[in-house]
């Protein structure tokens, strides 16, 4: 058998977030606060036979688990196509999609049917107010009856993520867990995290695990941690009424050393870290004729000398501002977390 791949501390890879888009139709206040963006030039987005090509390379190399993503996934035409030929590589053996939810009602069943797996929608808020201020859209209703179709599709599984704001939603934890129970759907709670386009980050907006936890334990009693996290960012917990969910703390208890995940922007860059300031182009080999030992040859060198370790660098770091400077992500759109799909 061969040898199977690490990285300079002997991560594996596993898992692919395939972007296929840059564009979003929210514009959520943690991720893409800013009034105008410059947008990856149409021509550069890969076509689905590429993405699925270059997937295939990856799967060569021991990925089997790949994750869609945006910007918003469900604003890219005929998705299900993509789906159908990703769902066929053989080493394939999770797919999953992550959407804000909005054009989720009308695409539920389709997605279900052309293979996907299973399913995470973010979801801050409950409050069609305040989800208006947050996303500046007046979608939310939209984005419940998503959930809604979502639940009655069939997927192997449902998520919910939040990610918790102070002042901002922190007061919805239990509101979100009741939900989530109502709808088969297992809540996440994510830490703000200062990648880039958090523009308007602070440490104080950072609701922490262990603040997360103690609100629940005084609604619910101590949530008790469950075992077999392997390298997932989520801790998961379960309440005493077996009620589970989970904690994403990216913020304050990084999980790099467990990372076996990388990401594949919409026009074919790949990058190794959420916090990365620079990929790897596999676009224009691909364009250029590479055979498939050659883009495997490439992943696999690129891999071997990964040696990322973003959020847990962040937090060694006293003064802590938003990773990337405003000016310094209008040059670049690579550097923004809704190109590189989280
Ligand atoms: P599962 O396959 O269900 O475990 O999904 P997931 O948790 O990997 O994926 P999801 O898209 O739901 O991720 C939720 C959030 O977790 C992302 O939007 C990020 O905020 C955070 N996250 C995901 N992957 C990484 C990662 O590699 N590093 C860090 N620091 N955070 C991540
Ligand atoms: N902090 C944490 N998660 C973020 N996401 C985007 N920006 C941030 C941020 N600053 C992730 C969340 C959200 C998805 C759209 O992207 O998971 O649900
Ligand atoms: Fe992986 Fe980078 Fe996230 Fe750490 S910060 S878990 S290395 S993507």
């Amino acid at each position: 058998m061969a040898i199977p791949l690490g990285d300079r501390f002997g991560r594996p890879l596993r898992s692919l977030r395939l972007s296929v888009t840059d564009r979003c139709n929210l514009r959520c206040q943690y991720c893409m606060p800013e009034q105008d963006y410059a947008w990856l030039p149409r021509d550069t987005l890969l076509s689905f036979e590429e993405i699925v090509a270059l997937a295939g390379g990856f799967t060569a190399l021991g990925v089997d688990r790949v994750r869609i993503t945006g910007g918003e996934p469900l604003l890219r035409r005929n998705l299900t196509t993509l789906i159908e030929g990703l769902a066929q590589l053989p080493e394939v053996r999770d797919l999953a999609l992550t959407t804000n939810g909005v054009l989720l009602a009308d695409q539920a069943s389709a997605l279900r049917e052309a293979g996907l797996d299973r399913i995470t929608v973010s979801l801050d808020t409950l409050d069609r107010g305040r989800f208006r201020a947050l996303t500046r859209s007046d979608a939310h209703a939209g984005v419940l009856a998503g959930i809604d179709a979502a639940s009655r599709a069939g997927f192997e599984s449902l998520k919910l993520d939040t990610v918790v704001i102070r002042g901002v939603n922190d007061d919805e934890l239990v509101a979100l867990i009741e939900y989530g129970r109502g709808v088969g759907a297992e809540v996440r709670f994510i830490e703000y995290m200062d990648v880039g386009g958090a523009t308007r980050w602070n440490r104080k907006a950072v609701v922490s695990q262990d603040e997360i936890l103690q609100t629940l334990s005084v609604r619910y009693g101590a949530p008790v941690p469950l075992a077999g996290r392997g390298s997932a960012p989520a801790s998961r917990f379960a309440l005493p009424d077996g009620t589970t969910f989970g904690i994403i703390a990216s913020t304050t208890q990084p999980f790099c050393a467990d990372c076996d995940r990388s990401r594949l922007t919409a026009d074919g860059v790949w990058l190794m870290c959420l916090y990365a300031q620079a990929g790897t182009d596999l676009r224009r080999p691909l364009r250029a004729g590479a055979t498939r030992e050659e883009l495997v040859h490439l992943i696999r060198t690129v891999w071997s000398q990964r040696a990322d370790r973003g959020a847990e660098e962040r937090l060694g770091l006293d003064a802590r501002e938003p990773l990337i400077p405003l000016a310094a992500l209008r040059k670049n759109a690579h550097l923004e977390m809704h190109t590189r799909g989280g």
